[in-house]
């Protein structure tokens, strides 16, 4: 028995350290001390020897799996750092070859518009705020002086959410213009405001110069003695930030409920000077009459700081609100004969930009 054992044991060592890796040597390990091993089975004839034969092979056993089992590890970790040592020549890295620079992106256009924009009324003093996109029907109309049923409503393509309705502030809707943002900025009870509130807008609409979800930016400004010349004044001064120094901006009579009075605003056209005509004398093409529509704005209705919880006697407000992309194209001269392009996510497009 004995002999038997040491015979296995030098069989067992050759043979750990002839597996030439790390599997071969697992290998190794399962066949010949698992539980199916010679050595297992060597192991149970134990029980039939008297019982000083079987302290002394017993010992003698445990002493052989002992060395076996320094004998695996040591080869392991031979068999480890020869593998490493393999890898440094076969993998190496030179350290000093110049990085190689991954592709950084940028900023989608609507987004460098969006950056500019707020700049430009910053400077003038105005702060950003930031209102929900899924609003109360009241912000968004009713306390805007469009009634539930007033059919200037319908101007606004409105998509309503499937939710219940607000037992005071009504049905939900995704923002359809900023203006909701105004009305909750009243309703803050701060005075004054300066504000300009950029948010995407959503509208039932989709064709080539329609995307159902764009992006307004609103400017609200609430004080004592703000008067038309106020808003004259700021959206020159955006035009030529904006624009460039030579342009300028027309007020055109328009109607809205929540202003009055209520204008669209042109902008003169980058083109033709604001003239209509080339040097040539031929028409414009891109304006034909020297002006181009910008958006819209007004001095607010009493009726709306009344609902928002100013006295109209004691304050005015001005308020513009105009399409991002719209503004941004013009200010571009982006031609694009379907505007959905933006928000396809197109690379060949973006990376122009
Ligand atoms: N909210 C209006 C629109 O979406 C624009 C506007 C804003 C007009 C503020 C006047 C004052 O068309």
């Amino acid at each position: 028995m004995k002999d038997k054992l040491l015979k296995l044991k030098d069989k067992i060592i050759k043979a750990v350290a002839e597996a030439s890796d790390l599997s071969e040597l697992e290998a190794v390990e399962v066949t010949s001390l698992g539980r199916k091993s010679e050595f297992s089975q060597a192991m149970k004839e134990l029980g039939g020897l008297s019982e000083g034969e079987r302290r002394e092979i017993g010992r003698l056993a445990n002493e052989i799996k002992q060395e076996i089992d320094t004998a695996v590890d040591q080869r392991r970790l031979e068999l480890q750092q020869a593998k490493f040592a393999s890898l440094a020549d076969q993998d190496r890295i030179d350290v000093t070859v110049p990085g190689i620079e991954p592709p950084k992106g940028h900023l989608h256009l609507t987004t460098q518009a969006i950056d500019d924009i707020v700049g430009i009324f910053s400077r003038l003093g105005f702060t950003r705020v930031k209102h929900p996109e899924v609003e109360w029907d009241w912000f968004t109309f009713e306390s805007l002086n469009m009634p539930p049923d007033h059919p200037a409503r319908d101007e606004w393509e409105t998509f309503f959410v499937n939710a219940p309705t607000h037992r005071k502030l009504g049905k939900m809707v995704l923002t359809p213009h900023t203006t909701s943002g105004s009305a909750r900025e009243l309703k803050k009870g701060r005075l004054p405001i300066r504000m300009i509130n950029i948010s995407k807008t959503y509208r039932r609409q989709i064709d080539v110069s329609h995307t159902p979800m764009f992006h307004q930016f609103e400017g609200l400004l609430v004080d004592r003695g703000v008067t038309v010349t106020h808003l004259k004044g700021v959206l020159d001064h955006f035009a030529r930030e904006f624009f460039g120094p030579d342009r300028r901006t027309r007020l055109r009579p328009f109607h809205f409920r929540f202003t009055e009075p209520s204008f669209e605003v042109d902008i003169s056209c980058g083109i033709c000077s604001g003239t209509g005509h080339l040097e040539s004398g031929s028409k414009c093409r891109l304006c034909k009459e020297g002006w181009l529509e910008l958006g819209g704005a007004g001095m607010l209705h009493p009726n709306v700081l009344k609902a928002g919880g100013v006295d109209p006697d004691e304050y005015s407000a001005l308020a513009f609100g105009w399409g991002v992309e719209r503004t941004m194209m013009m200010c571009s001269g982006i031609m694009v004969d379907d505007i959905r392009v933006l928000y396809r996510s197109d690379f060949r497009f973006l990376n122009q930009f």
